[in-house]
């Protein structure tokens, strides 16, 4: 008897510790930013729409992604593309109806896709309900928003200047006078998005009922905008400090004149995230099903982040974006050292502490990757990202190195650059490169769509597309998951140009990059000649290497070509 209980003690421990093992669904994810504007377009207006997500939606298991994020499809004026929403619980009519939603949501859990929207809970378009029920004071929304006085003007008697120097991030003052109330309101970003006050317990209440009308529709999570500039400080005296100057800058329009100490990452911020974070949590236990995922878009150091994740007691953001690739893909004379150090900035702080990574390469606010490092190296980067524990965030189109489209911009409205790496997506050389059956679409289609599409991608072996999707392949294998505490993944510069990932426990695979334009040898930098005698053999090459897939290979007599990046899987001895 007693042998019989140990014997299902040791089975219960050893499932135990299987379950441990096995990661939650978000953790090695392959999320998709879809810019609904730009995906597809069902009904020939020339912008895109749920319905032609929902058509295209199969696409995304095509290339190996597991999760998508919309951007804001919600009621809005589009001053900021959808980010200035006017109400928070229904769909635009651009973009269809909240059915449309559902029967997308519907195809995507078929298709076992995760799902999970834009949230925006710093600001509202000057045209919601809420903003103007608080120009009136109606009861309830007075301090719905955040409203001050203003200072007196000493050249203008009877006038007022705004609060406080602060400078919003689209540039100007973050203040707006309202005729109406006689009072500023505060806009980090455009002035037609005024921020919600969080000091004020019914905007928290406003809030959770959005997340709460989203969940209860079935989404899978949230990325959460702007969390840096949720709060700003102010004074017991109820006035807001003035910001010290950065030294940056002498344009005293632009936001980096001033050092955001007042109006950035304020200690409340943290506490708001672990707030939502509960919410979520608490649903599940609530209505069971899988784990609904937050996302924070946060430009902060690894402590922030850090912070954004939890303290060991509370819970934030499951993903806080790592954007340290962004600052790294603008630098000209990006190489593998620089990746490397870039890679660890993470590794060393976040992922050793939290076992949690993410790598985004992309997003509707940055110029396309080909655009930052050179189309020669745009593969390059999808490959190693693929092969770094975590989850993967491909910006729609990375898959196709699409790239940004420079149209004259005299004569745009303000911030109209932001839209250079918005074009439509590239399906076909059909009109409108597939996107719309109509000619007019709301940005151009980049010229070289009749090269650089889906279609023809498809069949060509190594193209941008089919690269992707093998790399895509092989971050779902069991030697690409996630390894946390067991070993199987190490990487580092062999030198300037050449990047080295390897991973596999039981198999061993190697990842090789050169980022420069030389020829290199691999023999020359591995540390040992034993490695060097092991064989190996091309698994993946890209449209540079003079190799092919099923060659074999020496460790030591592999070489690289300049940008050519490959994956080797070593053979071994029956
Ligand atoms: C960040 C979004 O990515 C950007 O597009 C938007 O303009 C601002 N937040 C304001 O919502």
């Amino acid at each position: 008897m007693i042998k019989i209980l140990s014997v299902a003690f040791f089975f219960i421990i050893l499932s135990e510790s299987c379950l441990t093992l096995k990661s939650d669904w978000w953790e090695d994810a392959s999320l998709y930013q879809i810019y609904p504007r730009s995906w597809k377009d069902s009904d020939g207006n020339g912008i895109g729409d749920l319905k032609g997500i929902t058509e295209k939606l199969d696409y995304l298991r095509e290339i190996g992604m597991t999760a998508t994020w919309l951007s804001p499809i919600f009621e809005s004026p589009m001053a900021d593309n959808g980010y200035d929403i006017s109400n928070f619980t229904n769909i635009d009519p651009i973009f269809g109806t909240l059915e449309d939603f559902d029967a997308l949501l519907k195809k995507a859990k078929n298709l076992g896709l995760k799902v999970l929207v834009d949230f925006v809970p710093n600001h509202s378009s000057d045209e919601c309900e809420w903003f103007k029920k608080s120009i009136n004071r109606e009861d309830g929304y007075d301090d719905f928003y955040v409203w001050a006085d203003g200072k007196d003007d000493p050249q203008n008697p009877g006038k007022k200047l705004p609060p406080s120097n602060w400078i919003s991030i689209f540039g100007g003052s973050m203040w707006e006078w309202n005729e109406k109330r006689q009072q500023f309101y505060l806009h980090q970003f455009y002035k037609e998005q005024p921020d919600f006050n969080f000091r004020n317990p019914k905007v928290h209440t406003a809030m959770l009922e959005v997340l709460k009308f989203w969940l209860d529709r079935g989404v899978d999570g949230f990325r959460i905008d702007a969390v840096p500039h949720m709060y700003e400080k102010i004074l017991e005296d109820g006035t807001f400090p003035d910001e010290p100057l950065s030294g940056e800058t002498d344009d005293s329009n632009c936001q980096d004149f001033l050092k955001h100490i007042y109006t950035q990452e304020q200690y409340e911020t943290v506490e708001l995230l672990y707030e939502w974070r509960e919410f979520l949590d608490e649903y599940k236990r609530v209505h069971g099903g899988d784990t609904r995922v937050l996302l924070a878009e946060a430009y902060v150091s690894v402590e922030t982040i850090d912070q954004y994740y939890g303290n060991g007691t509370h819970f934030g953001a499951h993903l806080p974006f790592n954007f340290n690739f962004d600052a790294m893909l603008k630098l000209p004379h990006l190489n593998a050292r620089i990746f490397e150090e870039t890679v660890s900035l993470w590794m060393d702080s976040i992922w050793k502490k939290h076992k949690m990574g993410n790598w985004v390469v992309g997003n509707h606010d940055l110029l396309r990757v080909g655009d930052r490092v050179g189309e020669e190296r745009k593969d390059l980067i999808n490959i190693l990202v693929a092969a770094l524990p975590g989850v993967t965030i491909t910006y729609y189109g990375e898959e196709i190195g699409m790239t940004s489209i420079f149209y004259d911009c005299e004569d745009c409205l303000t911030g109209e650059e932001r839209n250079f790496g918005r074009s439509p997506f590239q399906w076909n050389d059909d009109i409108s490169a597939g996107f719309s059956s109509s000619p007019n679409t709301w940005l151009p289609v980049a010229e070289n769509y009749k090269k650089v599409n889906v279609k023809v991608q498809r069949g060509v072996a190594r193209s941008s597309l089919n690269i992707f999707k093998a790399s895509q392949k092989l971050k779902h294998t069991a030697a690409f998951k996630a390894f946390k505490d067991k070993g199987g993944f190490s990487y580092g510069a062999l030198n300037e140009n050449v990047f080295q990932i390897i991973r596999g426990s039981n198999e061993e695979y190697r990842i090789l990059a050169n980022f420069g334009n030389k020829l290199e040898t691999i023999g020359a930098l591995l540390s040992s000649h034993k490695d060097g005698r092991n064989y190996f053999e091309y698994i993946l090459v890209t449209c540079y290497s003079p190799h092919n897939i099923g060659d074999r290979v020496r460790l030591e007599s592999v070489f690289l070509v300049p940008f050519e990046t490959v994956i080797l899987k070593k053979i071994l001895k029956k």
